[in-house]
């Protein structure tokens, strides 16, 4: 039975779930994707013998225990990733964004923890990748505690990033000598390593939930690469917002290489690095007068929203970190 025979979705019907799929996860689909909405419906609705897009939309909107909801997401989010995804950012990170952030911690801090945040990691090449590159850094990072926390809407791509085995065009960018170093071959398929993994912590969170958004901070560098491009100018704001807050003053953040904060932020500086453009907070400015420190002056996001300081719980805390090197 063709299922795409059954179900029929009115403009009414596209615009009742679309709003909702917006207001919960930010994703937000014009109406020239109502047939990709549709067609992305199908199966599931099928599946559970229900005919009608309204039917289905309170199906998901009165299941409390969110299972269906989860099950929509895991249907409507593109999951597009790859090893070493955009080398020229990674490379800008690996040989300029890190240098500078340990010269600066060993100089200022003395704090050897460095905390990465992959945003939308999908089936986890992009944290993997982080934790590969720091590997390979190992002179650098000898006895620092490294956290990269990867967190995704879709269950789907997490329970895979978890498995972490990987075959085909999405390891066509990881060079050989790293494939043998960090993977353990099993047919076709490439295995992670334990000591890659064990560096990445994966967490089912939606980036539109600003109190979750609110429990992370402390970051360093936070990768929010490719998934903006799939929300409202709204939600990205409020992202953007909560990301400048999440990260340590001298964080960074990378978005996709197509993508801007223009229009969406001020608060971050925009750095000309050799390899890639990044996306800079920085730090908090401290005047000292002989040798008292008199006050501390932070950059305030012009849309009102200020330093992490009144932070509830740092979500982090509970990730014991992994010491490099010892
Ligand atoms: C195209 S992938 C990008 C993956 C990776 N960052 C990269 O650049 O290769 C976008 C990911 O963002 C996730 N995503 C979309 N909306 C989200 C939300 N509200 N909260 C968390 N993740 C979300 C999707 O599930 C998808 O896996």
């Amino acid at each position: 039975m063709d299922a795409d025979n059954d179900v029929q979705m009115s403009l009414e019907e596209f615009t009742m779930i679309r709003d909702f799929i917006h207001e919960k996860s930010g994703i937000f689909f014009a109406e020239n994707k109502m047939y990709l909405v549709k067609n992305r419906l199908i199966k599931r609705m099928s599946d559970l013998g229900i005919k009608s897009v309204r039917d289905y939309f309170y199906h998901v909107k009165y299941d409390v225990s969110l299972k269906e909801f989860n099950q929509l997401m895991n249907l409507v989010t593109t999951n597009e990733t790859s090893f070493f995804r955009n080398e020229p950012q990674l490379l800008s990170f690996s040989d300029e964004v890190l240098p500078l952030l340990i010269k600066e911690k060993n100089q200022k801090s003395g704090s050897k923890t460095l905390k990465l945040w992959s945003a939308g990691c999908s089936s986890g090449e992009e944290p993997y990748t982080l934790a590969i590159i720091l590997l390979e850094k190992i002179a650098l990072m000898s006895g620092w505690d490294i956290e990269i926390l990867a967190n995704d809407i879709s269950e789907n791509v997490l329970q895979k990033a978890r498995q972490g085995e990987y075959t085909g065009i999405t390891l066509r960018n990881v060079k050989p000598n790293l494939l043998a170093r960090y993977f353990t071959k099993a047919g076709e398929t490439y295995r992670i390593n334990p000591e890659v993994k064990a560096l990445v912590k994966f967490i089912h969170m939606n980036l539109n939930e600003t109190r979750r958004m609110a429990m992370i901070n402390n970051i360093d560098v936070i990768f929010f690469r490719n998934v903006m491009i799939y929300f409202s100018d709204e939600v990205k704001k409020q992202i953007i917002r909560g990301f400048y807050n999440t990260l340590n003053g001298g964080g960074y953040l990378y978005i996709g290489h197509s993508e801007t904060l223009h229009g969406l932020s001020k608060a971050f500086k925009l750095v000309y690095f050799k390899n890639a453009l990044v996306y800079h907070k920085e730090a908090a400015e401290i005047e000292t007068v002989g040798e008292r420190t008199v006050g501390t002056r932070v950059t305030v996001d012009k849309s009102g929203a200020a330093g992490g300081a009144s932070r509830a719980m740092d979500l982090l805390s509970k990730i014991k970190p992994m010491t490099v090197g010892k």
